[in-house]
């Protein structure tokens, strides 16, 4: 049955470049939705930028230009690098947009006015005298109260990790002006998600959310739903708020209705075509409350809160139909850190496109993603040699293997007699094309990794099938002509099903493949056929050049020289640029007898949990291979999610004596990094270490 989907990824901020980071994001959802359209199904692939906020006003204004300029010189830079990497959305728009402005008054009014969820509230907030404007959190330094460092945010502290509210700091001042905050009040409109915690509650344990999600969302809505302030005061590029001059729409309020926008200015592209049904139609099949297409959003786990929480609400409260899932990714980090300007490593698209081809790196991340939020880990080494190793030692080798011999030897013309076909074993092509539905299903449910490892396993037998037959040997031999046309042709019709089941990762190569074969663009259903007898293709010209490791280095090496601070949203975990901070001095010099009395050992975490009244740890259940399992009391709560933990591998202190806690007997201790920036992280050792095994 043809589907109707409509899918998004979420919209980058207008005032910084597009990295690697956020590419982990649009290529998933590329790929996905160039799976579905090969399948046939009416597919729509829409973004935009997201535009509005106090960010993007002050950057315009430090430029000195408007904000509107500003937009739309990066939307020109966000588009290039999209298209740089073969990401290619049915629409990419703006969320400063009539239609956008349009929408998201419309849905606030139904929210006000008929689902009665608006109230508004006088709030005190810090105001920079100097430059007459309220000050975000994120604009306001001061002194730590917690742990007294100086020139900490308002909303956090990165010494010590402390959260409290911007008026706790010692000492404040604007980060805009360098005036000392005053304390000022301003009536503020809130969204009351309060009031929506029934219909959430249901939403979010009914499919719509991956488990690990699920639960996090379930949590935060049993600590109580906070009422959304969606308003910000003047001045803010964004949208006024109807019947409420002076006040704006906080620039998360109109960023995902930026999907919708995007969407109707797409339909109304496709309706001024003549024989389209109107715009208002397509766009309420999609949009309306009852509709029958799938609604699908691609996010960052950073930003669940606002696409399992809020935006569903706002939804449902004003007449629209809820995303039927939202699948969330975890974030990208390089060489198992996380990205640094410092180290090179904070990678923009169009650094790397100076030097990279894209695909290398649609190719990578595919074969790293599965459908969990857990973090990917691009190691710049192994990129390299798996690049060189799969594409060009394994895939496109098939090609360059048989195709010069088809366009010498036999005119291009392919050959395949059924007998050859019925022979065992030269059923693998009848084993390659039943291979289709078993591929599409892992697409399907986004687990590329192992999409990929299905057609690189399909890809070894490939190279074996004809590394037996020596097509080269052949070749010397008049009397083994036929034979030679017949694996040369066996050969290419391989080469053809393995490049329809990797072209949703890489489209530019397989358009190219499909000139050297001489047929239209592959789709799914094609996996059910062959290159008949008689069929030409053309002389097969180079299709992908080796890594060579020195680009890679260059790119690194350009990096850490460019990229000037930029003033960033509030986004925590998208502040790569933290990612500079000092580290602690490193403790006293031990001898190696010393380090051996500490007994480290890899252990499963079996089983995790909360403890009523503990703040800061969790129950961990450790496997390390002895008989009993052991208990560990871990001060880890801050910074994971127990379901999250389970199953996953750590490294574990074994012979530190018990300590009787007030919770139980902690019998061991479990190791955690942490730095000077909020963020704990469990040790977690290299796959192929077992429970048990010593560390030294
Ligand atoms: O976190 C971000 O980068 C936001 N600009 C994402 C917005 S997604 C959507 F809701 F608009
Ligand atoms: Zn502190």
């Amino acid at each position: 049955m043809k589907r109707k989907i409509l899918v998004t990824s979420a919209l980058p901020y207008a005032n910084g470049s597009i990295h690697l980071g956020h590419l982990v994001e649009y290529i998933q959802t590329d790929i996905w939705v160039r799976f579905q359209k090969m399948q046939g199904h009416e597919c729509h692939y829409v973004c935009a930028d997201d535009t509005h906020g106090t960010p993007i006003m002050l950057r315009a204004q430090a430029e000195g230009i408007t904000p509107e300029a500003l937009i739309e010189r990066v939307w020109h830079e966000h588009k290039a690098d999209f298209d740089g990497f073969h990401v290619e959305f049915d629409n990419y728009y703006s969320t400063n947009s009539d239609e956008n402005r349009e929408l998201a008054q419309d849905i606030y009014r139904k929210l006000r006015d008929e689902a009665k969820l608006i109230e508004t509230k006088t709030i005190e907030q810090f105001y920079d005298p100097e430059k007459e404007m309220f000050l975000p959190d994120r604009f306001i330094k001061g002194e730590c109260p917690k742990c007294h460092a100086l020139d900490q945010y308002g909303d956090s502290c990165e010494a010590c990790g402390a959260t409290y509210s911007p008026t706790d700091l010692i000492n404040p001042v604007s980060a805009i002006s360098g005036a000392t905050p005053v304390r000022k009040e301003s009536e503020h409109y809130f969204f009351t998600l309060g009031a929506c915690a029934d219909f959430l509650k249901e939403w979010t344990n009914a499919g719509h959310l991956q488990p690990e999600a699920a639960n996090k969302m379930q949590e935060w809505i049993a600590s109580g739903l906070q009422n959304w302030d969606i308003s910000r005061d003047a001045p803010y590029f964004g949208f006024e708020i109807p019947d409420a001059p002076g006040k704006y729409f906080y620039v998360w309020l109109d960023a995902p209705v930026g999907y919708m926008a995007s969407f109707k200015n797409l339909v109304k592209q496709r309706s001024a075509v003549s024989g389209q049904p109107s715009a208002e139609a397509l766009f309420d099949e999609f949009w309306k409350e009852g509709s029958k297409t799938e609604l699908y959003h691609f996010i960052g786990k950073d930003i669940l809160y606002f696409h399992a929480l809020f935006w569903p609400a706002m939804l449902k409260f004003s007449g629209h139909r809820t995303p039927t899932r939202v699948f969330a990714h975890g974030f990208l980090t390089v060489n198992g850190q996380k990205m640094s300007k410092s180290r090179g490593t904070f990678i923009t698209a169009a650094s790397y496109r100076k030097h990279l081809n894209p695909e290398y790196l649609r190719y990578y991340f595919a074969a790293k993603l599965n459908s969990s939020i857990e973090d990917i880990d691009l190691s710049l080494e192994d990129f390299a040699a798996r690049v060189n190793s799969d594409l060009i030692g394994k895939y496109v080798n098939i090609a360059s293997r048989c195709a010069g011999f088809i366009s010498k030897r036999f005119a291009g013309k392919i050959v395949l007699p059924q007998q050859a076909l019925n022979l065992e074993p030269d059923l693998l092509t009848t084993d390659f094309m039943a291979k289709a539905s078993m591929i599409g299903a892992l697409y399907e449910s986004r687990e590329y990794g192992k999409a990929i490892r299905e057609v690189m396993a399909l890809t070894d037998q490939a190279n074996q099938w004809i590394d037996d037959r020596k097509p080269w040997e052949l070749a010397k031999l008049d009397e083994k002509e036929e034979s030679l046309h017949t694996v040369c042709s066996i050969g290419i019709n391989l080469f053809r099903l393995l490049t329809l089941y990797l072209k949703p990762v890489l489209p530019k190569l397989a358009a190219d493949v499909e000139s050297f074969l001489n047929i239209p663009p592959l789709q799914w259903a094609d996996a059910a056929t062959l290159l008949p007898t008689g069929h030409i293709i053309n002389p097969y010209q180079h299709l992908m050049t080796r890594i060579d490791p020195k680009q890679v280095e260059s790119m690194i090496e350009e990096n850490k020289a460019t990229l000037a601070p930029q003033i960033e949203q509030h986004s925590p975990a998208r502040h790569a640029e933290k990612q500079q901070h000092e580290i602690q001095p490193i403790a006293e010099t031990i001898s190696i007898d010393d380090f051996m009395k500490i007994d480290l050992r890899i252990a499963r975490i079996v089983n995790a949990e909360h403890i009523e009244g503990a703040e800061k740890l969790l129950k961990l259940t450790l496997d390390i291979g002895e008989e009993k399992t052991r208990n560990v009391f871990a001060g880890i709560k801050s910074a994971y999610e127990p379901s999250m933990l389970v199953g996953r591998y750590t490294v574990m202190v074994a012979n530190l004596a018990p300590r009787k806690m007030k919770f139980g007997l902690s019998e061991g201790m479990v190791l955690a990094a942490s730095g000077s920036e909020p963020g704990l992280y469990i040790l977690s050792p290299d796959e192929g270490a077992k429970p048990g095994m010593r560390v030294k």
